[in-house]
């Protein structure tokens, strides 16, 4: 009865594929769960602000009553912090929350939303289940790595489209796109959002053409320089009518109290998110240059928390490596689901020095 019931283009969307958690592998390979080290998620390994863990402490006595359901406090903090007024920000259940409401707002069945692949695969499930239809344009590889094919998007831009989704840095490419070619796309009657969930780790932003196109809308997230993930926490940047429709449609509530106080208090400790940023930065600079000397690979560079690599010539599938890694404790994101990806690419978060040394030790060994 359910599947008659069901809608149909529901029935072909896949479930989303997290990266393996430290439990899940410490059960399957029979290994101590506090010995295993997870580079599948870009997550931060420093985890978050000391002053966030306390202030999640005072805001555990907060929890009999409902949170403040327009973030208030956090959209203020948030407002001086990028310099952007408090009308134009919007938090959410993750930035995932945030996307959902910009599908949900302007995509009707028969609706067009670009997508350049590979990219986070969430963008296409929305689409899908709001049925719209996403059209694909590949990214373009070129010698330094991977590039955005504005002209391509530009191209399957019609009186259809609606949404042009744009993520720079690129989920799992690590490829930026240029403010000369969002204009160029932004000129066009389409919205278009970019999504800037790793933008700490890549030193720009889009955000100061948000007072120039009321048809973007920018996403960001507490989830990755600011490790509060599992709080879940995600904000959007966008002119005011767009965010005020945002508010209408919103189910109310959705960031809990406790992760608004948790985010306010990371927002205001910069040291640690500096810290975060630059042992980051140098740890992927670091593996990358050691990436670059094993032969039989092709590691791609990254403005991101994370690095892709081509292991086809090592004559092992992503997954078989993945396999051995895990079995040493060691947790990777085979790229095989990624839409534009083959079963030959593994993504790697990048963690302390000593996990991305322990990486490294394991990986060089399995490719030789
Ligand atoms: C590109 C991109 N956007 C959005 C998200 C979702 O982030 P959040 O935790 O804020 O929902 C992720 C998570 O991995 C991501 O990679």
């Amino acid at each position: 009865m359910i599947e008659k019931l069901i809608r149909p283009n529901i029935k072909g969307i896949p479930p989303y594929v997290p990266g393996k958690s430290k439990e899940e592998i410490a059960q399957e390979f029979g290994l101590d769960p506090e010995k295993i080290i997870k580079l599948a998620s870009n997550e931060n390994p420093f985890g978050p602000s000391k002053t966030a863990i306390d202030a999640i402490g005072t805001a555990s006595s907060k929890i009999a009553v409902y949170p403040d359901s327009v973030a208030r406090d956090l959209i203020a903090e948030l407002s001086k912090y990028l310099g952007i007024k408090k009308e134009q920000i919007i938090t959410g259940n993750g930035s995932d929350e945030i996307l959902d409401l910009t599908v949900r707002l302007f995509i009707n069945e028969g609706n067009e939303a670009i997508i350049s692949t590979p990219t986070f695969s969430v963008y296409e499930s929305l689409i899908k289940i709001a049925s719209g239809t996403p059209v694909f344009v590949p990214l373009k590889l070129k010698k330094h790595g991977f590039k955005y094919d504005t002209h391509g998007i530009l191209d399957n831009i019609n009186e259809k489209t609606k949404l042009v989704f744009i993520c720079s840095p690129n989920n799992p490419t690590g490829n930026l796109i240029s403010e000369e070619e969002v204009k160029k796309i932004l000129e066009r009657e389409t919205i278009v959002l970019i999504d800037e969930a790793y933008t700490e780790f890549c030193g720009s932003s889009l955000i100061g053409l948000i007072n120039e196109y009321e048809n973007l809308i920018i996403t960001r997230t507490f989830s990755k320089a600011f490790g509060l993930a599992g709080l879940r926490v995600g904000y959007g940047i966008a002119c005011k009518k767009i965010i005020d429709y945002m508010f209408r449609i919103k189910v109310p509530f959705t960031v809990n109290t406790v992760a608004q106080k948790a985010a306010i208090a990371a927002l205001k400790d910069r040291q640690h998110l500096k810290t975060t940023i630059e042992t980051t930065k140098k740890g992927r600079d670091h593996l990358f240059v050691e990436l670059s000397k094993i032969d039989s690979i092709k590691v791609y560079p990254s403005n991101a928390n994370f690095l892709l690599i081509n292991v086809k010539n090592t004559g092992k599938t992503a997954g078989k490596i993945a396999e051995r890694l895990f079995k040493n404790g060691i947790i990777t994101r085979d790229c095989k689901n990624f839409r534009g990806l083959d079963e030959y690419h593994l993504r790697v978060s990048i963690g302390t020095m000593e996990e991305n040394l322990k990486f490294l030790k394991e990986f060089r060994h399995i490719c030789q």
